[in-house]
């Protein structure tokens, strides 16, 4: 039977498991992909933990992941567009750290020539919510754009897709990144005593907008302080500044159509995508443990094998 990551309660990393899930059977419109790489995300662990109770209906054993690469092994009916073999990638609430799961159709894409499973595999939750909020952050040509966290999953997307729409991205994190962040066009700034006039240093005319990708109280205050339009200021963890505060928290609804040109941009090197470490489906407690210290670089990813 085929594998797949679960909890089997709330709790620790330890909850984390393999069970055995039935051979899925792809319904009208639907598609079975055989997964070959799944991202691993904050929104998982906070499942995993219980933070999410309310929100999103967990039935033990609760499979997580929800994004992933893989190839097409079934088509349902009134499916068009796939085909049995067809590489692709996609996004799936819950299901996706799974070595075979059925998805809509409309939730995937194909996936580009080129592009690693490990990549494609972890690309729709960072991707889709950095561009959506870089949107909904009315971010352009000509704006410099303050992004915290700037070397994680969503942060190290972001100050790319800055760079796409013509803006110049300054990139807060730990010294150890700075080399990283430089690589991708990025201006480096270290968080901590002193940031806002770090920022200041190096974006003279000011600072257009700002991305929270951190969600503690000095990026909150940093943002506020330095972007006087609290339309231009945005959160995609903390909820409760959002809130408070009146910025934008935003409304990160997925789609195919958004992963494709993101895969795309993947494809032709105008995104570089950074993966981390690769773990197998059986060692997701430890890809957890390492999310949870808050220091990846770009992406952890789940793998049926190793
Ligand atoms: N993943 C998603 O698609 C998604 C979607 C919506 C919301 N979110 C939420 O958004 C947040 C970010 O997600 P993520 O996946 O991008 O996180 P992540 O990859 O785990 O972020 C790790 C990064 O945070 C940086 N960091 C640690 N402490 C910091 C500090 N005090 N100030 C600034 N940066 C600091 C680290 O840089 P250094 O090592 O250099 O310190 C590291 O590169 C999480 O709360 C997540 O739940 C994520």
């Amino acid at each position: 039977m085929p594998k797949a990551v679960a909890i089997h309660d709330f709790g620790g990393p330890d909850v984390l498991g393999l069970i055995d899930i039935p051979d899925p059977v792809p319904g009208p419109g639907q598609v079975t992909v055989r997964v070959r790489a799944a991202g691993v995300n904050g929104f998982d662990c906070r499942v995993r933990s219980g933070g999410m109770r309310g929100r999103y209906p967990v039935e033990f054993p609760q499979i997580l992941g929800n994004e992933f690469a893989g190839v097409v092994e079934r088509t349902g009916p009134e499916v068009t567009g796939f085909a049995p073999g067809d590489e692709v990638l996609g996004f799936a609430v819950l299901q996706s750290g799974a070595e075979v799961l059925a998805v809509g159709a409309d939730q995937i894409t194909a996936k580009p020539p080129g592009l690693s499973w490990e990549v494609a595999g972890s690309l729709s939750a960072v991707g889709q919510t950095a561009d959506i909020a870089l949107t909904e952050l009315r971010v352009g040509k000509g704006d410099t754009v303050l992004v915290h966290a700037a070397a994680g999953g969503v942060g190290s997307l972001a100050v790319q897709l800055v760079r796409e729409r013509g803006g110049t991205a300054i990139g807060s994190a730990s010294e150890r990144n700075h080399d990283y962040l430089r690589s991708l066009g990025v201006l480096p700034v270290a968080y901590g005593p002193g940031f806002a006039d770090r920022v200041r240093a190096l974006a003279p005319d000011g600072i257009d907008a700002a991305l929270d990708c951190h969600g503690g109280p000095e990026a909150l205050a940093v943002s506020l302080e330095l972007v006087a339009d609290r339309a231009r200021i945005g959160t995609i963890a903390n909820f409760r500044a959002a809130a408070q505060e009146g910025i934008v928290m935003p409304q990160v609804v997925r789609s195919a159509s958004r992963l494709a040109a993101l895969a795309a941009l993947c494809a032709d090197g105008s995104l570089q995508p950074h993966i981390d470490a690769v773990f197998p489906f059986a060692e997701a407690a430890a890809a957890h443990r390492t999310l949870e210290q808050g220091h990846v670089r770009g992406k952890l990813v789940l793998v049926p094998a190793l």
